[in-house]
């Protein structure tokens, strides 16, 4: 039986994709921080604790993975947060938290994770939830675009020799704006902070979200990266580095996306150039 984990799994994006691979008998270890009632395990979905912060929890949830099932077939690096907030008005630590759950949490997730990948039988899927905002830097969204920014650099960089070497496909999924908690959570989390400052800075962030929210008029639903994570999956090789999610994000990042939409024409160049593979 194929097995993934899922990071992030407690709603939204990872919720979703969790219950796609489960629907299909797939055996999902579903990370969540917290474990509450309402969630109950279903045949082939299990709830297990992870902070992706916290580098025991993810030892645990390898460790436990490996007596189950032995290897992962999948690996979905997808927890993450947002923050709205400058340079200058952010706390340290506001933006310490946010690069150890965006950056440094899926730098351990993978820490803890390879060798459960490395052991799959027939190669396996490495994923992250980046964003249009790993593409395009944004106002007020310097340091949530720095963080997705480092998670590209991170995967390109992984798929340039993950596939060759160790046969494991590395997908970063980019999408613009899903119907999930998170824009709700970022605005939790600015007005708990103090709320927008009556400073320079407030008339830019409010023209920025009058605009992404004019552009984003309708949200995708989680259900559909879901589905596309399903079907990166299970697609036949080349396997693209990088994916957006609908045409609006598509146009959104084309200046930097049209020479090479799927990142495999950089990848290959990059293996040709960096070690010597055709
Ligand atoms: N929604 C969008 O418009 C959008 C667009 C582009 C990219 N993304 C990316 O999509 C990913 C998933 O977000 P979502 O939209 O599905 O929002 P969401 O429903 O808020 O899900 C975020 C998930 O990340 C988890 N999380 C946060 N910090 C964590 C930590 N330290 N350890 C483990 N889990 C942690 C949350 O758990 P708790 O429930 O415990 O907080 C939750 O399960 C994120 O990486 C986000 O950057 C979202």
């Amino acid at each position: 039986m194929k097995s993934i984990f899922i990071t992030g799994a407690s709603s939204g994006i990872g919720l979703a994709t969790a219950q796609r691979f489960a629907k299909s008998g797939w055996t999902v270890y579903a990370g969540v921080r917290e474990q509450v009632a309402s969630r109950f395990d279903e045949p082939h979905l299990h709830f297990i604790t992870v902070d992706v912060t916290d580098t025991v929890s993810l030892k645990q949830a390898a460790q436990l993975i490996e007596q189950e099932v032995g290897h992962l077939d999948v690996l979905f690096c997808n927890a993450g947060q947002g923050l709205l907030r400058a340079i200058g008005q952010a706390t340290s630590y506001e933006i310490n938290q946010l690069f150890e759950t965006n950056v440094f949490g899926v730098m351990r997730t993978i820490e803890q994770c390879l060798p459960l990948l490395k052991a799959a039988p027939h190669g396996s899927h490495l994923l992250a939830t980046s964003s249009t905002s790993g593409l395009v830097g944004q106002p007020l969204n310097e340091i949530y675009c720095a963080s997705k920014f480092a998670v590209e650099g991170l995967f390109e960089s992984l798929a340039t020799y993950y596939k060759p070497f160790f046969s494991i496909d590395v997908t970063l999924i980019e999408p613009g704006a899903v119907e999930t908690n998170f824009t709700a959570s970022v605005l939790d989390r600015l007005e708990q902070s103090g709320g927008l400052h009556d400073d320079a800075f407030k008339p830019i962030v409010e023209t920025y979200l009058r605009l992404y929210r004019k552009r984003h008029a309708t949200r995708q639903a989680s259900s559909e990266i879901a589905e596309l994570v399903y079907a990166l999956v299970h697609m036949n090789e080349p396997k693209p580095v990088r994916v957006r999610t609908t045409p609006v994000d598509e146009a959104f990042v084309a200046h930097k996306t049209s020479a090479d939409p799927s990142g495999l024409i950089g990848i290959t160049k990059t293996r040709q150039l960096t070690l010597n593979l055709e």
